[in-house]
């Protein structure tokens, strides 16, 4: 029994777990996908890309318990709730807005870390060219 609890043991330590950065990696390409969904009222897209970030941030909570950035984990959601009700809305001008405090909520939380270096913005161009953001 004990044997196999160990090994048990070791292959949860051992087990692939993906980093914060990698995390932060796949919020940055949908945070960048959501601004050209929204970009091309493509808003099933941009709703879709929204949630997306939300997971990311829910397994940031789950799995990076051991990093005390995960705790303010919860300061996007006022942000998140804007661009929602933006994308709910179909409203552009709304949304723009949302997306810009969305973004500047992204760089507090990188300032108040010592990440400040880590700046993000909202996207000049588009580089998802193997991507149709359109709606047909
Ligand atoms: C709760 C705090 C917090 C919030 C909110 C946050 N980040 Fe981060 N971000 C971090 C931390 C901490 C790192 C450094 C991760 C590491 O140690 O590798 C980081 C790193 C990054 C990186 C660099 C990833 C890499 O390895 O190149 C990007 C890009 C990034 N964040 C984008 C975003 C975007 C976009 C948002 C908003 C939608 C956001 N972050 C919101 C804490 C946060």
């Amino acid at each position: 029994m004990q044997q196999r609890i160990d090994s048990l043991q070791t292959k949860l330590t051992t087990a692939y777990k993906p980093g914060f950065g990698e995390f932060m990696s796949s919020i940055q390409t949908h945070h960048a996908k959501l601004w050209w969904a929204g970009q091309h009222k493509n808003w099933q897209l941009a709703d879709f890309e929204m949630h997306e970030i939300m997971e990311a941030t829910t397994a940031i909570q789950q799995y990076e318990t051991d990093r005390k950035e995960s705790k303010s984990i919860p300061m996007l959601q006022p942000a998140l709730d804007s661009v929602n009700n933006a994308i709910q809305q179909k409203n552009t001008v709304l949304f723009n807005s949302s997306y810009t405090l969305l973004t500047n909520t992204c760089n507090a939380c990188h300032q108040a870390n010592n990440f400040a270096f880590n700046k993000v913005k909202i996207p000049s161009v588009n580089t998802f060219s193997n991507q149709d953001f359109e709606i047909k």
